[in-house]
């Protein structure tokens, strides 16, 4: 990754907006961009014209970072989101990091969709037979709160030489996932009556979707979600000294759990959920404390 080059697209991004002060960064996952239209848009520029980023090439995902304000905060919206499964590097994926950290926003919020492996996390189905469990997900259009994560892409961001900008060359992933953060997430999700998991994401690269076996595999390894994103940003994210939130929509049950998989079916769950994960978001930022 060629983290000056990064580093001189986002000072110049910062440049042309020097009196905003972003209190926070959002990256909206596949179906999410909708609920970035719940916040007052003052600027938008497309990801094609920002060099470094460049447009995704997935439908649904957008690809317009947007500058917004919600109740008098300052909000870096990114609307649409890279993959590592594009082929196009870590440089689009990092982008969002190096803006937030340059913007001097103190966290990163990181949303996506994801398909469903644990019954939910601590409701009734916990009291179930094993083999009752095994043939339940997480219901489709549950909203989870990432508590830790499983880096299962066989690879990382930070590979390569060291950059300072990413802080330590052995980062520290204790705690990614900012207690304080989901405790405020909780609090918003009852503010917003949106009930809310808790639980483990676990990230593959894709493109393709997984087999029965492999989400067996990982529900033996006590992970609740799976999905092709999150995981990279965050490990930046919190290398480089941001407070990280991270949010899945559970769109689909996960392979051997439903029927057949679609990118289709993936963006209906999401579609099905933005009016709470939009009240959720605004209740978040509303109450928000760094
Ligand atoms: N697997 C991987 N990624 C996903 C899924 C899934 O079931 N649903 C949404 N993103």
């Amino acid at each position: 990754m060629n983290t000056d080059k990064l580093i001189r697209s986002a000072e110049k991004v910062c440049a042309a907006f020097p009196a905003f002060r972003p209190k926070l960064a959002l990256v909206m996952g596949s179906g999410w961009r909708e609920v970035a239209e719940g916040f007052t848009v003052k600027h938008s520029l497309d990801y094609a014209d920002i060099p470094g980023l460049g447009a995704p090439q997935v439908a649904g995902h957008g690809g317009q970072l947007l500058l917004a304000e919600q109740g008098g905060a300052e909000l870096l919206i990114f609307a649409g989101r890279h993959h590592w499964y594009a082929g196009a590097g870590w440089e689009p994926i990092a982008f969002p990091v190096c803006l937030a950290k340059i913007m001097g926003a103190p966290g990163l919020v990181l949303t996506n969709s994801a398909g469903g492996i644990n019954p939910q996390v601590d409701r009734d189905l916990r009291a179930r037979s094993d083999a009752a469990r095994r043939s339940a997900s997480t219901p489709a259009g549950a909203v989870m709160i990432i508590d830790d994560h499983i880096n299962l892409m066989g690879t990382n961001p930070l590979l390569g030489p060291h950059h300072a900008f990413w802080g330590p060359r052995f980062p520290d992933m204790t705690g990614v996932y900012d207690a304080d953060y989901r405790r405020q997430l909780d609090e918003a999700g009852r503010r917003a009556g949106l009930p809310l998991e808790h639980g483990v994401y676990l990230a593959v690269t894709g493109p393709s979707y997984e087999t029965p076996a492999e989400i067996g595999a990982f529900r033996g390894m006590g992970v609740d979600a799976v999905g092709m994103s999150t995981v990279p940003e965050a490990i930046l994210a919190r290398a480089a000294g941001l407070r990280v939130a991270g949010i899945s929509c559970i769109t689909n049950a996960a392979a051997g759990m439903g029927q057949e998989l679609s990118h289709e079916e993936v963006l209906a769950g999401a579609r099905a959920a933005i009016p709470g994960l939009t009240r959720l978001l605004k209740e978040f930022v509303n109450e928000y404390r760094n």
